[in-house]
């Protein structure tokens, strides 16, 4: 299952993704937003770290304007290792060395072919492991240093 979340400024793109995927028969779970009216991007993106923490979701993608704001909230939540892609390198080198959990974008930066592509090579990469799982494994190390 993959959890997705916006606020207003993502919310047209998430639309959007909501529908690829579903169409593509895989299933999500929308924490919303569900409007253009103008929302917080703090609670929306905990909400889906907290799903992707705690696997009930296999991956999250979130949405805001620029993808920034929502990216620092879900990498305050254990476990989460989001990151802002806006080109298909970043988004398939962040699965294959970060092992990346959380996709974020900025509907203000990626039109909708785009970011069907970028989640496209987000949900098909696979971590490569290796010298990378050590670096992730340091990542969590601070993470619980804290
Ligand atoms: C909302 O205006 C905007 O600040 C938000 O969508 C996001 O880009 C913040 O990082």
């Amino acid at each position: 299952m993959i959890a997705i979340g916006s606020d207003h400024g993502g919310f047209a793109l998430k639309e959007f993704i909501c529908n690829y995927l579903e169409q593509k028969g895989l299933e999500i779970k929308d924490f919303g937003c569900f409007s253009e009216e103008s929302v917080d991007y703090a609670p929306i993106a905990a909400q889906v770290a907290k799903m992707v923490a705690s696997k009930q979701a296999e991956r999250g993608i979130l949405i805001c304007s620029t993808g920034l704001g929502i990216c620092m909230v879900a990498n305050k939540v254990k476990g989460i290792r989001a990151a802002v892609c806006s080109d298909l390198y970043s988004a398939e080198m962040t699965r294959r060395h970060n092992d990346a959990n959380i996709l974020c974008m900025g509907g203000k930066i990626v039109n909708e072919s785009k970011a069907a592509e970028l989640v496209d090579i987000f949900l098909s990469t696979e971590f490569e492991g290796g010298r990378h799982q050590r670096r992730v494994d340091q990542i969590a190390q601070i993470e619980n240093e804290e």
